[in-house]
C-alpha cells in the first residue's frame, strides 16, 4: 500500500481509493447493463483464486499529467484497453460510439472511453479527481486523472498526495510547455520519487528520433534546475498503441522499457517507508473496557515488534510496546502500511493526535516554522487569519505569515509578494498554536505534508510542506510566573471577560461600550475599552483597511484582550471586525471569557446617521474597502448577544450587557 505523503484523502476532492488488500474495488455498474469481464480463463472458473492472485500482486498510484489535447484521456484509456479492464459490454458500446460521434474515424476512441466511466460516476457530487484501477500479470496499478488545465493546480495535488509516480505527457509536436514546468515542479515538491517523461503522438511527429531528443533534453534542463535528478522517457502514442503494452516497430532507435514495462518496475512506497524510523500516528485511543486501553492507527514508517522502546510525542514520555493487536489477532511485528492496535506497558497519557514512535530516534516538536505552500482556493491567503492545519492525525489551528517570495514555475525565479493567490507556490513560515509533532518533508513526508482549511467554510485552501522548525521557537521557553492569571482576577474579585463588540462603522459599538464600561466602573468593576479608532492611532498605526491588515488588527487585538483578561481585567473591545475568521480565532483563545455582542444595525440606518461623515465620502469613492460599501462586513451568525439599535436605545442595551455578565439584576445601576 503507498504512503500518503499528504493528509488529503479525506480532506480534498473526495476520490475514495480502493484498499491495496481489499479485494478489486467492485465496477461502476452499468445503467441497465450485465457486467461482465473480458474473457480470462481465471475470473471465468474460479474468481476467489483470481482475486487472491491480485492481492498478492503489489500496487503502484501514479499519477498522469498533461495539458489539455496532450493525450491523457486517450492515454488512460489505451492503458486501461490494453489491460483488458474493461468490460465487454462496455467495449462494443465504445465502438459503436466511436464510430458515431469519435475523432478517430473506424478505430476505437479512447478518450470517449474514459469520459464514459466519468460520467458514470455518483451524480452530484463533483469528484475532480477520477481513479481507475487495471492490472497487469506482474502488479495492480491505480491511476489518479487529473485535468489539465491551469486551474487545476488542487486537483494535480490531490492526485499527487497518494502516488508514488507520475506520468508526465508532452505532446511531441509542441515540445515542453508551461504546464509540463508546473507539474514537475509540483511533483518534485510533492516528492514524488518517480518521473516517467511520456512523449506522446509519436506518430504524429514520424516517429522522428530528433524530436524526441529534443524534447528531452530540452526537459532534462528543466528538472535539473528544479531537483528531479532521475526520469525515464518513452516515445509513445496513445492512440496506436506504440510503447504501451507492446514495444514499437516504429521507434527501432529506442531499445527502452515500454510504459507498462516500466510502471511494472518501479519501486513503492510502502517499501521506502518501511526502512524509515517507527512512527505511528494515533488515530484513536481503543478503550473497550478498563482492563484494555490501546492505541489505533496506520504504522506510517518502519515496523514495530512487542518489548520495543517507544516515545509518545508531544508530551516525550517513553514506554514500552506490549501488544501488537490486529484484525486478525495479535502479530510479533508490524509494518509501515498496516492498520494496528499498539498496548504500552505503562500507563502513559497519549491520545488522538499523539505521534508513537521509536525512543531513540523520534520525530521533532516545534510551533514555528517555514513551509512551502500550494495555495489552492479561489481566495487569496490572507496571512495572520487562523486556519485548521492537519498533519496526519493532529489538528491545530495555525496561521501563515506574509510568504518570504513566491516562486515562478517558468523561470523558478524568487517573487516578492503579499499573498499568495490560486495555483501560486510560496515559502511562509507557519505558526501553530499547539505544539505539531512533525518532520521536514524531505525527510518523511507522512509527518511533513500538511494541509489548510477554512475554519468558516470546511474547504481545504492550501497543501504545504514543512521545511524545518524556526530557531527562535526552540529558543523562546514560556517562564513560569507566580502570580497567576487566577491570582490576579481573585484580588480584583471578578471574573475575567471579554465582551467583543462588532458591527458596522457607526452602528454604535463604540457608544454602547463606553455606556458598559462606565456602568462596570460604578459598580467597582476594573476594566478597560480598546476602541477601532483609538488604537488605531496608536499599536496599529500601521495598519489600513485591506482584508489582510483588518485580519492583523484584530489578531493583534486578539492578544492584547488575552494579555488583560491574564490581568484579571473585564476587557471590552469595539472594532468592526468583519470577518467571521478572526471573532471565531478570538473565542477561541478565550472560550470562557468571550462574549460575542453583535450590534446590528442596518447599513442603510448607520449610512443614514453617518456620525463622521465617511459613508458619504465612500459613496463619492473617496475611501476604498468601506465596510459595508466596498469591503464585506460577515454577521455573526449566533452572537451572544444581539443589539437591534432600531428598537433598543444604547442605554438598555448597556444594561442588558451588565446584566448578562453579572448575572443579576441591579435596578439602581
Ligand atoms: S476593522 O475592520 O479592522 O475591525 P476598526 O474597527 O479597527 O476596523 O476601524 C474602523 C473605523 O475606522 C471605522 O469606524 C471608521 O471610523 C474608520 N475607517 C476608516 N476607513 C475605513 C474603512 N475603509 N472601512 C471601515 N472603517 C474605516
Amino acid at each position: 500500500m503507498a504512503m500518503s505523503p499528504l493528509p488529503l484523502a479525506g480532506g480534498v476532492g473526495g476520490g475514495q481509493l480502493p484498499h491495496s488488500t481489499a479485494p478489486l474495488p467492485s465496477p461502476n455498474p452499468l445503467p441497465g447493463g450485465e457486467r461482465e469481464y473480458l474473457p480470462d480463463s481465471l475470473i471465468a472458473s474460479d474468481i476467489t483464486a483470481y482475486l487472491e492472485q491480485h492481492q498478492r500482486k503489489s500496487l503502484l498510484r501514479f499519477i498522469t499529467c498533461g495539458s489539455v489535447d496532450d493525450g491523457k484521456s486517450t492515454l488512460i484509456g489505451r492503458l486501461l484497453y490494453d489491460s483488458r479492464a474493461i468490460f465487454a459490454d462496455q467495449l462494443s458500446a465504445l465502438e459503436a460510439d466511436s464510430k458515431r460521434v469519435g475523432t478517430q474515424g473506424q478505430n476505437i476512441d479512447f478518450a470517449l472511453l474514459v469520459d464514459g466511466l466519468a460520467a458514470e460516476r455518483e451524480q452530484g457530487i463533483t469528484i475532480d479527481v477520477a481513479y481507475r484501477f487495471f492490472a497487469t500479470e506482474k502488479r495492480k496499478f491505480i491511476v489518479a486523472d487529473t485535468p489539465g488545465h491551469e486551474q487545476y493546480t488542487r486537483n494535480m495535488v490531490t492526485g499527487a498526495s497518494t502516488a508514488d509516480a507520475a506520468v508526465i505527457l508532452i505532446d511531441a509536436r509542441k515540445g515542453v510547455l508551461t504546464q509540463t514546468r508546473r507539474h514537475s515542479f509540483l511533483v518534485h515538491l510533492l516528492r514524488l520519487r518517480h518521473v516517467v517523461l511520456a512523449l506522446n503522438k509519436m506518430d504524429l511527429v514520424g516517429y522522428d528520433q530528433s524530436v524526441f531528443d529534443t524534447i528531452v533534453a530540452d526537459y532534462r534542463a528543466f528538472a535539473t534546475a528544479i531537483g528531479i535528478t532521475d526520469f525515464t522517457a518513452i516515445p509513445i502514442s496513445g492512440f496506436v498503441g506504440d510503447n504501451i503494452a507492446s514495444r514499437s516497430e516504429a521507434t527501432p532507435w529506442y531499445a527502452g522499457p515500454t510504459l507498462i514495462e516500466h510502471l511494472e518496475t518501479i519501486d513503492v512506497e510502502t517499501d521506502v517507508a518501511q526502512a524509515r524510523a517507527f512512527r505511528l500516528p494515533v488515530q484513536w485511543v481503543n478503550r473497550p473496557d478498563l482492563d484494555f486501553r490501546g492505541f489505533s492507527g496506520l504504522i506510517a514508517s518502519g515496523s514495530v515488534k512487542p518489548g520495543d522502546a517507544v516515545r509518545i510525542l508531544p508530551s516525550g514520555r517513553t514506554s514500552t510496546v506490549g501488544r501488537i493487536v490486529t484484525m486478525d489477532g495479535d502479530v510479533p511485528e508490524a509494518v509501515a502500511g498496516q492498520s494496528v492496535t499498539l498496548t504500552l506497558t505503562d500507563e502513559v497519557d497519549c491520545s488522538r493526535g499523539d505521534v508513537i514512535a521509536t525512543a531513540d530516534n523520534p520525530p521533532q516538536v516545534a510551533d514555528q516554522f517555514q513551509a512551502t505552500i500550494v495555495w489552492m482556493a479561489e481566495t487569496p491567503l490572507l496571512p495572520g487569519r487562523s486556519y485548521w492545519l492537519k498533519l496526519g492525525t493532529q489538528t491545530v489551528a495555525a496561521t501563515v505569515q506574509a510568504p518570504r517570495h513566491a516562486i515562478d514555475v517558468n523561470t523558478l525565479a524568487e517573487l516578492s509578494v503579499k499573498t499568495l493567490a490560486l495555483n501560486d507556490i510560496g515559502v511562509a513560515e507557519v505558526y501553530t498554536d499547539r505544539d505539531l509533532v512533525f518532520e521536514p518533508f524531505s525527510e518523511g513526508a507522512d509527518l511533513g505534508g500538511f494541509i489548510l482549511i477554512d475554519r468558516a467554510t470546511n474547504a481545504t485552501v492550501a497543501a504545504g510542506m514543512l521545511h524545518f522548525a524556526l530557531r527562535r521557537a526552540q529558543n523562546v521557553h514560556w517562564q513560569a510566573i507566580d502570580i497567576t492569571r487566577a491570582a490576579h482576577a481573585a484580588q480584583k474579585g471578578q471574573t475575567p471577560r471579554l465582551l467583543w463588540f462588532t458591527g458596522l462603522s457607526g452602528s454604535g459599538k463604540s457608544t454602547i461600550a463606553n455606556l458598559v464600561e462606565k456602568k462596570l466602573y460604578a459598580l467597582g468593576r476594573h476594566s478597560f475599552l480598546l476602541d477601532g479608532d483609538n488604537v488605531r492611532h496608536g499599536l496599529n498605526k500601521d495598519l489600513g483597511f485591506t482584508d489582510a491588515d483588518r485580519v492583523e488588527n484584530i489578531r493583534r487585538i486578539g492578544e492584547v484582550a488575552k494579555l488583560m483578561t491574564d490581568a484579571g481585567l473585564i476587557v471590552l473591545t469595539a472594532f468592526i471586525s468583519p470577518f467571521r475568521a478572526e471573532r471565531e480565532m478570538v473565542r477561541a483563545m478565550l472560550p470562557e471569557e468571550f462574549v460575542e455582542i453583535f450590534v446590528d444595525t442596518p447599513l442603510a440606518e448607520a449610512e443614514a446617521r453617518d456620525v463622521k461623515g465617511l459613508y458619504a465620502k465612500a459613496r463619492a469613492g473617496k475611501i476604498a474597502n468601506f465596510t459595508g460599501i466596498s469591503s464585506a462586513y460577515e454577521a455573526p451568525e449566533r452572537p451572544d448577544i444581539r443589539i437591534d439599535t432600531l428598537r433598543e436605545s444604547p442605554e438598555a442595551a448597556a444594561e442588558r450587557i451588565v446584566e448578562h455578565i453579572m448575572g443579576v439584576w441591579s435596578p439602581d445601576l
